[in-house]
C-alpha cells in the first residue's frame, strides 16, 4: 500500500497545467469573491451520472477557477443515462449534450475505469482535493426479503434493465422468456419501463440502442401476459401519466384492470394533487369505460396483455415440482391502513396464487455505503447529510440518489445536484474548506499508476463512441453498445 502522504512531497514538483476555462466567460467580479486561497479549488466528483455531472456543471459555471474531476467506475460515463432509461425513450438521452459540453471544459476532467473505494479511497481524495462530492448513485436492487427469491427465473428489474441497456455485469443475463406469463413485483416507473419492453413488438424496438443480443431474445420472446403487481391500490401507483399513456397505447397489446379496484374512487379523486388526479381519472377510465371505436379495434389485434393487480404484496416465490425454478408467486391480499402520505398496506390474511415463468423485482433500487470512512445510514440507504454536506465530515459533500434516496427523475437530481454545488461554494467562501494547494488528479493519477489501475480519459470515450455510432450506422441504429470491457480496451489500445 502506498503510503498516505506520499504526494504531497511530490506535489511541490507538479506544475499547474490546466489552462484556464475557455468554455465560458466567468462573471465579472466572481473570481474577486474568493480568497487567494480559494481560488483554485481542486473539486473531485464521485460517480458521472445526472448529480455527478450536474454537480460539475455547477461548480465549473459558478466558479472561475474551479477544477473538477469526475471519477467513473464504469468504462463510460452518463450512469443511468446509459445504462437506465429505457431505449425507447432517445429524447430523455439528450441531455449527454449537455453533460458532453461540461466534460469539455478545460477546467473538467473524466476519469473512468477508476472504482472508488477499491482503487482509490475517500480518505485519499481529500487528501488530495479541497472537497469531494460522492454522487454514486444506488447500484443496488432492494431485495424482496421471502423464500424462493433466489430461485432460478427470479430477477431484480435493475438487472434486467442493465441487460437490455448493455451495462457490462449484466450482459450474458439471457432471461428466460419461453414462458407465457411474467409477474413484475412494483408499480413504479421501472415496472412500466420493463413491462413496455417486454411487450413491445421488437421490430419497434429495432430502431433504438437496445443491444443486439437483447434484441434477439425479445424475438424469441413466448411471453403473452405480463401483470404489473402493486402492495397498494390505485391511488397509490408510483409511475406516471405519461408512462402509463405509453402502457395502454402499445400496439399489439391490450391492458386488463378489475373495475371493482376503481369503487367509490370518483369522489375520492377530486381531493388529490391534480398530477395524482389525472393518473387515476386514466386508470378509472381505462378501467371502466368502453374503448371507443379505434381502441377496439386496436384491442381485438392484440395478441398480448398487461394488467394491473391491485392490492396484493409478495410473500413467496413457489417452486417449479422439481424445485429448480420458479413456477408461481404466492400474493398476500392486503388491505389498507392509515391515511394520505401514511397509507399502508396490511394482509388481509388471505392469499392468491398467480402462476408464473419469470418475476421480475422492481421494488426499488438501493445505495451501497462506498467506504468505512463515509457515514451511511443503511435503513434508508443514504449518505446522512445537510443540503448536501456530509455530518460530520469537512469537505465530504454528496448529491443525486446517494443523497436522497433512490427516487426522482433525472429533472429533480439536476436541481438537488444545484444545491450541492451551490452549498460547496458558500462553504468553499466561508473558508470551511482546506487552504493552501491541493494536487488534485496529478496525485490521484500517479497513485492509481502504481496500483496498476489505467482510467479512461473522456476523449477515450468519445473513441468508443464513434465505435458505437459507426456499429449501429448498418443497422439504423443510433449505436451498438460496446459491452465488453476487454472488447473496450483493444479498442483503445490499451
Ligand atoms: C431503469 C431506470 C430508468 C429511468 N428512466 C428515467 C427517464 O426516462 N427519465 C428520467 O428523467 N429519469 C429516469 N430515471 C431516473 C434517473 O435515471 C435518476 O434520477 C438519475 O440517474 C440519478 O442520478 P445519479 O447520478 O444519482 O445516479 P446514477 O445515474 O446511477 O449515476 C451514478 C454513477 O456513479 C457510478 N459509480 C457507482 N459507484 C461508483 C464507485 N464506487 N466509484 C466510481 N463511480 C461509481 C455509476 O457507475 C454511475 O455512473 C430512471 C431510473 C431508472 C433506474
Ligand atoms: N420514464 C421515467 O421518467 C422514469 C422511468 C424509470 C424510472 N424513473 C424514476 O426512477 C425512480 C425509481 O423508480 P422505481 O420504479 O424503481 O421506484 P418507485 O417509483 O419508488 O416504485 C417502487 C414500487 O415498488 C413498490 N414496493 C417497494 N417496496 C415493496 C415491497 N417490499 N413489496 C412490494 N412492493 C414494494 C412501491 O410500492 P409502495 O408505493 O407501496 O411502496 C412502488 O410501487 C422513480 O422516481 C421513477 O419515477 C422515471
Amino acid at each position: 500500500m502506498v503510503p498516505r502522504c506520499w504526494f504531497w512531497w511530490r506535489w511541490s514538483a507538479w506544475p499547474r497545467t490546466r489552462p484556464p476555462f475557455a468554455g465560458s466567460t466567468p462573471t465579472p467580479g466572481l473570481l474577486q469573491q474568493f480568497s487567494t486561497q480559494e481560488k483554485t479549488p481542486q473539486i473531485c466528483v464521485v460517480g458521472s451520472g445526472p448529480a455527478g455531472f450536474y454537480t460539475a456543471q455547477h461548480l465549473l459555471k459558478h466558479h472561475p477557477q474551479a477544477q473538477v474531476d469526475i471519477y467513473e467506475k464504469q468504462f463510460v460515463p452518463f450512469g443511468l443515462v446509459r445504462f437506465g432509461v429505457a431505449p425507447d425513450h432517445p429524447e430523455v438521452k439528450n441531455v449527454i449534450n449537455t453533460f458532453t459540453q461540461t466534460a469539455h471544459s478545460d477546467r473538467c476532467a473524466f476519469w473512468g475505469n477508476v472504482e472508488v473505494g477499491r482503487d482509490v479511497t475517500v480518505p485519499e481524495l481529500q487528501e488530495a482535493y479541497h472537497a469531494v462530492v460522492l454522487s454514486y448513485g444506488a447500484e443496488d436492487h432492494q431485495p424482496l426479503g421471502i423464500p424462493g427469491e433466489e430461485l432460478p427465473g427470479v430477477l431484480s428489474a435493475r438487472t434486467f434493465v442493465g441487460w437490455y441497456n448493455g451495462l457490462p455485469e449484466n450482459r450474458e443475463l439471457t432471461p428466460d422468456l419461453s414462458c407465457d406469463t411474467v409477474v413484475i413485483l412494483g408499480q413504479g416507473n421501472v415496472a412500466l419501463d420493463v413491462a413496455r419492453i417486454l411487450l413491445t413488438p421488437p421490430e419497434h424496438l429495432e430502431r433504438t440502442d437496445i443491444t443486439k443480443a437483447a434484441l434477439e431474445v425479445l424475438r424469441q420472446s413466448q411471453v403473452k401476459t405480463v401483470w404489473i403487481v402493486g402492495r397498494r391500490g390505485p391511488l397509490q401507483v408510483a409511475f406516471t401519466i405519461k408512462e402509463l399513456r405509453e402502457m395502454i397505447q402499445l400496439p399489439g397489446t391490450r391492458p386488463i384492470l378489475d373495475s371493482e379496484n376503481f369503487l367509490g374512487l370518483q369522489d375520492r379523486i377530486k381531493e388529490v394533487p391534480r398530477p395524482r388526479k389525472r393518473l387515476t381519472e386514466l386508470l378509472l377510465q381505462t378501467a371502466t369505460q368502453k374503448p371507443s371505436g379505434e381502441e377496439t379495434a386496436h384491442q381485438a389485434l392484440a395478441s398480448r396483455v398487461w394488467g394491473l393487480r391491485f392490492f396484493r404484496s409478495p410473500q413467496q416465490v413457489l417452486p417449479s415440482p422439481d424445485g429448480r425454478r420458479v413456477a408461481g408467486i404466492r400474493l398476500a391480499v392486503t388491505r389498507l391502513e392509515g391515511v394520505g402520505e401514511a397509507t399502508r398496506a396490511v394482509p388481509t390474511g388471505d392469499t392468491e396464487d398467480l402462476p408464473c415463468g419469470l418475476v421480475l423485482s422492481s421494488v426499488g433500487y438501493k445505495s451501497r455505503p462506498i467506504d468505512p470512512s463515509v457515514p451511511f445510514d443503511p435503513k434508508l440507504g443514504v449518505i446522512p447529510n445537510t443540503e448536501g454536506r456530509v455530518v460530520d465530515v469537512p469537505g465530504l459533500y454528496c448529491s443525486g440518489w446517494v443523497k436522497r434516496g433512490p427516487t426522482g427523475v433525472i429533472a429533480t437530481t439536476m436541481s438537488d445536484s444545484f444545491l450541492t454545488g451551490q452549498t460547496l461554494l458558500q462553504d468553499l467562501k466561508a473558508g470551511l474548506l482546506p487552504s493552501g494547494p491541493r494536487p488534485g488528479s496529478v496525485a490521484i493519477q500517479t497513485l492509481l499508476r502504481s496500483r496498476g489501475v489505467r482510467p479512461v480519459s473522456f476523449s477515450d470515450w468519445e473513441k468508443l463512441d464513434a465505435e458505437e455510432v459507426a456499429r449501429g450506422q448498418g443497422a439504423g441504429k443510433p449505436r451498438e453498445k460496446l459491452v465488453d470491457p476487454r472488447e473496450m480496451l483493444q479498442l483503445l489500445g490499451h
